[in-house]
Parts: structure tokens; sequence; C-alpha cells
């Protein structure tokens, strides 16, 4: 128990923060182009932020919140999406009175779901996410999924489908809902406890289903967008058009409903086309109402969450996971435990002069230290010591080429860094 995290969660050792550090930057560098702002948001909210923002009939709430109560009795919960927060923060700090559209993104955001391991899905996953608050044209999802994909194959990712859908607002999914339960019949008593459960209370949620006989009675169902009153339909087509006009492939897909109830209008997902099925790379949409049912102002609103644990296993099927960087360019060697401050100080002059360098911090023997540097890769070893260091120079040898050449001390550090 002591040496084993919790089932579902993952260290990130410091031998593969490269890659989380290069998929990051690549996030933040897409977004500051499309001009969206970080926002950070606190780990934990007030429980019932959830059950009001994602829904009580959903599995995140119903079943894979980690919920508990602080010392001063509150109900806190980890947060199991990111959207709920922003909007939290949105509110109440009054961002609807600065311009709109307020545009922000988070990164790498810890989400917690107490759900069943497996590949791809975790109890901690971290979600980049990007959030416009103030905009009711369908650009704004256009804008979205376009920065998805600019993201995902500068990543160096391919076959990826865009499915998107469109499930309506508060006018006229109802009446879909009526038109499915209509179509449903007397069928409902063949399907599954949950969505016998969703029948009454969300049946939307029913073409969601994974059953396979749920799958069956379903495939046949009445489509939502075939639903859709005039506005619904005409924001989802002016979509389409824009990403026709993008060159954004993609698939009009009724089976997208999406796990939680925020949604109202488009919903998407981007999903690798040699994926596992119900493994999304990503999930978005629109949100028109959520900012309203919090308290704040109408307001319309958009977004999307890709889990990175997720870009990363995608990128490391595909053989594309970013390239290593090294670790030490010059480890700085000393002949000898007297010369081990004069080597340490040059060292630290190296440092300062840009250079990433290193040097023995354990009492090594020379040939230890080498074997050192060998193991983090050095691509140069600086000798400090013996009679060259009595002339003023240090040695350096280049540990693939095994060439060593001598270089003034006074002016080595500066000559060092010119070489990287
Ligand atoms: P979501 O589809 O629940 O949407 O999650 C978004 C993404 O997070 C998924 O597509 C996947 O990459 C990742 N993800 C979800 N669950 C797990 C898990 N258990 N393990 C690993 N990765 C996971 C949302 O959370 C919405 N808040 C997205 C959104 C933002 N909609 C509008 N704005």
């Amino acid at each position: 128990m002591l040496t084993q995290a919790p089932k579902g969660t993952r260290d990130m050792l410091p031998q593969d923060a490269y890659m989380w550090q290069a998929v990051e930057a690549k996030m933040r560098a897409l977004a500051a182009r499309w001009g969206y702002r970080e926002i950070r948001t606190p780990v934990f909210e007030h429980t019932e932020l959830f059950l009001r923002g994602v829904g009580g009939t959903t599995d995140i709430v119903t079943k894979e919140m980690y919920t508990f109560l602080d010392k001063g009795e509150r109900s806190i919960t980890l947060k199991p999406e990111g959207t709920a927060g922003a909007v939290r923060a949105f509110i109440e700090g009054k961002l609807y009175n600065e311009a709109l559209p307020c545009k922000m993104y988070y990164l790498n955001a810890p989400i917690f779901r107490y759900e069943k391991p497996q590949a791809g899905r975790l109890r901690e996953h971290h979600q980049f996410g990007m959030e416009c608050f103030g905009g009711k044209e369908p650009t704004v999802e256009a804008e979205l999924i376009n920065a998805l994909m600019e993201l995902l194959t500068d990543l160096g990712l391919q076959n990826l489908s865009v499915h998107i859908n469109s499930i309506g607002c508060p006018d006229c999914r109802p009446k879909y809902h009526e038109k499915l339960k209509e179509y449903l019949g007397d069928r409902i008593k063949d399907m599954c406890p949950t969505c016998q459960e969703r029948f009454e209370k969300n049946p939307l949620r029913i073409l969601d289903c994974k059953e396979e006989k749920c799958k069956e009675i379903v495939k046949d169902a009445p489509a939502i967008i075939d639903c859709l009153c005039d506005d619904c339909k005409s924001h989802f087509e002016r979509l389409q058009a824009l990403l026709s006009a993008q060159g954004i492939p993609f698939a009009v897909d009724s089976r997208i409903v999406r796990g939680l109830d925020y949604y109202t209008k488009t919903v998407f997902e981007i999903i690798m086309q040699s994926g596992r099925e119900g493994l999304a790379l990503c999930g978005g949409g629109r949100y028109d109402g959520l900012v309203k049912e919090l308290g704040g102002p109408e307001t319309p609103a958009a977004g999307f969450g890709i889990g990175t644990e997720r870009i990363l296993m995608e990128l490391r099927n595909a053989n594309a996971l970013p390239e290593c960087p090294s670790i030490t360019d010059v480890y700085v060697a000393n002949l000898g435990a007297e010369m081990a401050a004069p080597a340490f100080t040059f060292c630290q002059n190296l440092r300062k002069n840009g250079v990433k360098a290193d040097c023995d911090l354990a009492g090594r023997s020379l040939k230890a230290q080498f074997k050192f540097a060998d193991k983090i890769g050095a691509k140069f070893v600086a000798l400090v010591g013996g009679d060259e260091y009595e002339r003023g120079v240090i040695k350096l040898r280049d540990m693939a080429t095994k060439e060593e050449k001598e270089i003034s001390l006074e002016t080595a550090a500066d000559e060092i860094a010119k070489m990287f």
C-alpha cells in the first residue's frame, strides 16, 4: 500500500516530464494564437456546483464523484470536470462585465472520476480545456473544433474524425423527448435498467447506451436533428458550412449526446479512427443555459475538454511521442576531491551562461563520474584538475567522438556556451 499509488492514478515521473511539457507548450501556444487566456480554479468546489451544473442524472454525478465532508461539515467535491468551475469563476469574478466574448483555457487541470480504471480511463486525469463565454454564433464551435484539429495534427496524430450533433435547446428538446419515448414505447422494458431509469429522467441519454441490446433498439430511433427548432437547425447548418469552408471533415453523428446535462445545440467529439469504442479523445459543445443556471446573467457559451493522458496514449500508439531533450550537455568532472570546489564553480559558470551543466554531488571517483556522465547522456565532459588546471586550462571531451581539446579556464564558459 505504502509504495503503491491509489488505483486509477499515475505518477508523472521525471523521465516522462518532457512529453507533458512538449504537449503543454503546444497547448499554450495554440490558446494564445486563438486569444484564450489561462484560468486556474480550485481542485475542489462545493458539491452543489456539480449537482446543479453537471446534472443530477449523469453518471459523473451519481456514480463517479469524490465527495466528502470537510472539517466544517461542508460537502466538497474534487473537480469531476472543468467547465462548472470555470463558469463559477466567470460569475464570481464578474467577468460578464468585461469585454465579451471572454475566452479562457485551463491547462492540465486535475480531474477526478471514480471510474473502473482501464487503458485511457483513470480516476485522476488531466484536462486541457478551452471555454468561450458570450459568443452565440456557430463560429465559436467552429473555432474550437479548428483549434483542436490543429493541436492534434501538429502533435503528430492522424486518422482523426470529428463527430458533431445538435441536441437542441429547451424549446425543441422536450418535443424530441416525447417523440423518442413514443418510439421506445413498450420496447423500454427490454432495455437495461439504466435506460429504464433514463426513460423518464433524461431519455436523450438512452441513445448513448453501450449495451448491445439497447443499441439495437435505438438504432432506428428518430434523430434529434430532424426535430430541431428553426434557430437550432440554422445554427447547426451554419456550423457545418463553417467547418466545410475550413476543409475540416466531419460526420453528423446522432449518437453523440454527451454525458453531461449542460449542453444545448452543438455537441462534438473527436475520435481516433483506430481508437477504442467509447473512448473519445476529446469532447465539448455549447452550453447556453449554464451561466444563468448557476446564478449569472444569461450568457451563451461553448467549450471543450481533452485529456492529456489520452493524447499521450495515442501519441505512443502512433509512435509519435515528442523527442526527449538532453538532460545535461556538459558534465564537469573533477580529478580528485581537492578539485571538487573549482569544478563546482566552473559548473555554476556554465549554468550562468545558459549551458545545461552538472557536476559531481556524490564524492565519486573519476571513473565513476565518467560512468554517470555516460548514463545521463552528457554530450561533453569538462575535466577540471591535474596539470591542465595549473596551466589555467580545462580539457573538454566530446563523449561521442572521444576527441579532446584544451580551453582556457578564463574563457571556457563563454566558449562552451557558444557551442549550444
Ligand atoms: P468529457 O467528455 O467528460 O467532457 O471529458 C473530456 C475529455 O477528458 C475526454 O474526451 C477524455 O479525453 C478525457 N477524459 C474523461 N474522462 C477520463 C478518464 N476517466 N480518464 C482519462 N481521460 C478522461 C468534459 O469533461 C467537459 N467538461 C468538456 C467540455 C468543456 N465541454 C464544454 N467545455
